[in-house]
């Protein structure tokens, strides 16, 4: 019988972990650099189970100027060299982020790990989620369960109902992207170790540390706008 080599075929699948960095060139506040929301705002009091019950016109509000913000953003050079790179090959897009630039960009492949701003769900059954028109959403804004709508987020201390699905899609990655993200909020940042040990990893990240323990990571030390375009060009020239 003729043995064949199996042929692994081209490196088709590019799974990308986006973090609050990639947005950042885009003028929207990340978390933890200087200025980042949770050294300005307490978490607790804005994004927790604990919050929404104590003051939810407070937690209303600090998603509401979210929002706004996010609709007065525009997607940069990092989203649209992702949203072109799927030209090229199956990109699918895990991101931390709850704006929706990487859809505005073009990214047809979006799985919003921690939530959506421009949504919301009802307080009564978390399966009625609803487009938010607009930046507002007000007390008294109710689902027709009659039950007060809340932010369509992942507060600290929620499940993180999508993260078996994006377990499943880092486990048939080829290349995996990470860009933009701090790793310190789990599970999302144990995604790198589901990915297969021999796929070639970036870390696009301009505090990213040349030495890290994860297998065949290379790390580019460089903002999303510039880091981001110049790997997808490589990857599609066959160079990285
Ligand atoms: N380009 C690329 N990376 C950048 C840029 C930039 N222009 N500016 C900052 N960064 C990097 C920072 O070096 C840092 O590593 O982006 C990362 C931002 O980290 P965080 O502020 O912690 O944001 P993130 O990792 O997305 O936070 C994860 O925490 O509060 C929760 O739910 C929230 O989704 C969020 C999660």
């Amino acid at each position: 019988m003729e043995h064949k080599e199996s042929n692994p075929g081209p490196c088709r699948k590019v799974v990308v972990l986006s973090g609050a960095g990639i947005s950042a060139e885009s003028g929207l506040r990340t978390f933890r650099d200087g200025d980042g929301l949770w050294n300005t705002y307490r978490m607790e009091e804005l994004a927790t189970p604990q919050a929404w019950a104590r003051n939810p016109v407070l937690v209303l509000e600090f998603y509401n100027w979210r929002r706004k913000q996010a609709m007065e953003a525009e997607p940069n050079a990092a989203h649209f060299a992702l949203a072109r790179l799927q030209r090229f090959f199956e990109v699918k897009i895990v991101t931390q982020n709850v704006d929706d630039l990487h859809e505005r960009a073009g990214s047809a492949d979006v799985l919003h790990l921690h939530g959506e701003l421009h949504k919301a769900r009802s307080t009564a059954d978390p399966s009625r989620i609803y487009p938010i028109s607009g930046w507002e959403l007000k007390l008294g804004d109710r689902c027709e369960l009659g039950s007060q709508l809340r932010p369509h987020i992942v507060w600290f201390g929620e499940e993180v109902p999508l993260f078996p699905q994006a377990v499943s899609l880092a486990g048939t990655a080829d290349i995996f992207i990470i860009v933009g993200t701090s790793l310190q909020v789990y599970p999302a940042a144990s995604l790198v170790h589901y990915v297969p040990a021999e796929a070639p990893k970036y870390l696009v990240d301009p505090r990213s540390e040349p030495d890290s323990p994860i297998r065949n990571l290379t790390a580019i030390r460089n903002k999303a706008a510039e880091g981001v375009p110049e790997l997808v060009d490589r990857l599609i020239a066959g160079l990285a």
